[in-house]
């Protein structure tokens, strides 16, 4: 054996099991209550918490939007992963306009494969819905790349119109992929936009005003209508959900058969809109933006009973000079390039919020992080659970380390934190990756580019 964990309390969406756990070539091959064999490397966990790493299905490395492109690369987005106890990243491709998606994908895979330190699959944005895009479908979907997001916001960028949207998301159905969608109405925020920037009403905070809940709402009902009129072979999920009624829009197309779920994120469980409100609320902005304390009550109810399907980051780091466009006074709210930082605190946000506070199960903190998220990108069993065969990816836990956040604990590529001061106990203390040690004592070790891409295949939901 290459590793042998012993005494370990691994937690899954059915319980925790206590075991040894053996490793070889990289894959769990033998779990029991105790185990003789002999192994290059023994570690004990005696008293820790032991995840199977989590699946981030929402990261946005390199990625050129709003002008710029993001600050963590795939070697710091994924260093922090790791550092997090995430060792997959699923990340969007986003091809540039008019570009080829297969060429887009063969760009991310270069960019990506010499600079990851955990593994990643990718999903693709979609821009447009041309004859060329809409045919290179199922050759991506051949390539692994199963799943596709698409945008009802952000106009003359990335936004679809509703029959680009049925059109794509007829395509991808009918061959076997997953629709992602960016659920908030672009027509009517620029319209709120405009206004806005008419009165003069250009800080950081308006940026919410301009994004109501209404507007997220109204556009996940709209897009599951389009997805429900393709049938219930569709499989369809809302990403970064703010909203407890997106959440209750997919819950009752779920009850009548159809595949339809959520994702949210940390950042829209813990923060409100007077993030905005701060001195450097520029740092916060993103969108959906952060709502009432109300709404958050409602998502950690929805996440508690399972009607969140799963987490994901939405990391999308810019510095503090690109969130100011490198300029010394905060610019208009609507020219702030939107997106956050966040892979790195998915598990201790969780774990201390949630799980600490009774909100949500250990179990469900593993199915949201994990399980759900292999199982709907399409990388089960090799990623998102503890199963002999399946790749030995932990995140390991000390339950009772308590740590003050602040940037120098962090490791992405930006010196500052949307949970700057904030204190949470429980803590990833160790990552492994493909069996082997990728992040101990505060210092990530696994090399850059040692990081696979895993193809996804066949949806499991
Ligand atoms: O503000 C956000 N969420 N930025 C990243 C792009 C997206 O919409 O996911
Ligand atoms: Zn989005
Ligand atoms: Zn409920
Ligand atoms: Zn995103």
């Amino acid at each position: 054996m290459d590793l042998l964990l012993r005494n370990a309390k691994v937690f899954t969406p059915a319980g925790p099991v206590e075991c040894d756990v053996a490793v070889k070539d990289g894959k769990v091959t033998k779990v029991a209550g105790d185990l003789q064999e002999q192994a290059s490397k023994v570690i004990d966990l005696t008293g820790k918490y032991v995840f199977p790493g989590l699946v981030d299905g929402h990261t946005h490395m390199e990625f050129p939007f709003m002008g710029t492109v993001t600050a963590d690369d795939f070697f710091h987005g994924t260093r922090a992963a790791v550092a997090g106890g995430v060792t997959t990243i699923v990340d969007f491709i986003t091809p540039p306009k008019g570009s080829s998606l297969l060429e887009a994908y063969k760009t991310w895979r270069s960019n990506a494969d010499p600079k990851v330190i955990s593994d990643y699959g990718l999903h693709m944005i979609v821009r447009e819905a041309t004859p060329a895009t809409l045919e290179e479908i199922p050759t991506l979907i051949g390539q692994g790349v199963v799943s596709f997001k698409l945008f009802m916001a952000y106009k003359g960028e990335l936004m679809l119109t509703d029959g680009e949207i049925y059109r794509l998301t007829k395509k991808i159905s009918e061959n076997g992929g997953v629709v992602g969608v960016h659920a908030e109405n672009g027509e009517v925020i620029d319209e709120l936009v405009g206004e806005y920037l008419r009165q003069g009403k250009v800080e950081p905070v308006y940026h919410s005003y301009t994004r109501p809940e209404e507007l997220e709402v109204e556009a996940t009902n709209r897009v599951a209508t389009i997805g429900s009129v393709l049938g219930k072979g569709v499989k369809m999920y809302i990403v970064h959900t703010s909203t407890g009624e997106s959440v209750d829009v997919m819950s009752s197309y779920r009850r009548k058969g159809y595949k339809f779920f959520n994702e949210t994120t940390p950042h829209y469980l813990v923060l409100n809109v007077d993030a905005l409100r701060r001195p450097d609320g520029h740092r916060f902005v993103c969108s959906p933006p952060y709502r009432s304390d109300e709404q958050r009550t409602k998502l950690w109810h929805r996440l508690g009973s399972g009607e969140i399907f799963t987490v994901g980051s939405d990391h999308c780091v810019y510095s503090d000079q690109q969130k100011r466009r490198f300029k010394d006074t905060v610019p208009p709210f609507n020219e702030i390039p939107n997106g956050v930082p966040g892979t790195e605190t998915i598990l201790p946000i969780l774990f201390h919020f949630g799980v600490r506070k009774g909100l949500i199960s250990p179990e469900t903190m593993v199915a949201v992080t994990s399980y759900n998220s292999a199982r709907l990108y399409g990388l089960f069993p090799r990623k998102g659970t503890f199963s002999i065969g399946s790749d030995a990816d932990f995140a390991v836990l000390d339950p009772n380390l308590t740590v003050k956040i602040t940037p120098d604990v962090l490791h992405s590529n930006i010196d500052y934190t949307i949970y700057d001061g904030v204190t949470v106990t429980g803590w990833n203390v160790m990552t492994i990756r493909r069996g082997e040690v990728v992040f101990q004592e505060g210092q990530v070790i696994g090399s850059k580019g040692s990081g696979s891409y895993v193809p996804g295949s066949n949806p499991t939901v």
